[in-house]
């Protein structure tokens, strides 16, 4: 098991990516904290990963309020005494033309991913200072955060913006052996993208962008965020790790 008793903080871990990535790391020793908002999709996450023989913990939590993210990652410390891995997870998406968004539709985008992935990551990074011990952090950003897709211009840069966080991150905290790595998910099948998928005209449409022809699974990024959590990325940090079954690369 390649995260025996290591100990994780996942963000947004009720659902899509984020529960994808809680089971994976259960299965592989770690006992995971998920944290969300809704407390029924966490509770039955929490259930499948307790029947998988995992260890895990519920925190109902909202990333946009400093308090909450002090409660929750005091939680954490109180169940298992220290937090090894933080992925960064959670994160919304509300389309919009650029020249339509509102000041509160902008303010709320920065707000729950880019200020959210800021509160989170110093709580963390002070206790695994504390700890001396290192960790991995695993900042979720996507492909539109190093490409400009319309009408995500609020997205785009909270994507953007959290790229550069991890590098300034990794720059930092290096010294105590603290990794920060960014993952940059492309089209994955999840409720975000649930909308685009139940159109057959316009996912066949869309698909067309994917040199893989498929669209990606939420195992496909927990299998690169255990690859960023483990000690095979030992020598990885402030890296942009792009998943997207070759999207970027194509130019039309
Ligand atoms: N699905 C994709 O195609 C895709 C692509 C690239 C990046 N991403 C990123 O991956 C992450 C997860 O996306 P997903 O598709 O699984 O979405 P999802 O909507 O299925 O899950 C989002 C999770 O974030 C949590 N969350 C939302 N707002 C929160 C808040 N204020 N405080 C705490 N938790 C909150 C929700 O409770 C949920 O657990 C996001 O950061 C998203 O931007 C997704």
């Amino acid at each position: 098991m390649r995260l025996n008793n290591k100990v994780a903080l996942i963000t947004g871990g009720s659902q899509g990516i984020g529960r994808a990535i809680a089971v994976r790391f259960a299965s592989e020793g770690a006992m995971v904290a998920i944290s969300g908002r809704g407390i029924e999709a966490l509770n039955e996450t929490a259930a499948f990963i307790t029947a998988q023989g995992g260890q895990v913990l519920v925190i109902e939590g909202d990333v946009q309020y400093k308090e909450q993210v002090e409660q929750m990652v005091d939680r954490v410390i109180s169940q298992w005494g220290r937090i090894d891995i933080l992925v960064n997870n959670a994160g919304v998406n509300h389309p919009a033309a650029f020249l339509e968004i509102t000041v509160e539709d902008w303010d709320w985008h920065m707000n729950i991913n880019l200020k959210g992935t800021f509160l989170v990551s110093q709580r963390v990074s002070l206790e695994m200072v504390k700890q001396k011990q290192g960790g991995s952090i695993i900042q979720m950003s996507s492909v539109n955060g190093l490409a400009a897709e319309a009408d995500q211009a609020h997205y785009n840069a909270t994507k953007g913006g959290i790229n550069l966080l991890a590098m300034s991150m990794a720059l930092e905290l290096a010294p105590y052996d603290i990794r920060v790595n960014a993952l940059c998910p492309g089209f994955i099948e999840t409720r975000l993208t649930k909308p685009l998928i139940d159109n057959p005209p316009a996912i066949a449409n869309y698909l067309k962008t994917i040199p893989m022809k498929r669209v990606g699974q939420p195992e496909d990024i927990a299998a690169a965020a255990l690859f960023m959590a483990s000690d095979d990325s030992s020598y990885m940090t402030g890296h942009c790790m792009v998943v997207d079954g070759g999207q970027l690369i194509k130019l039309a």
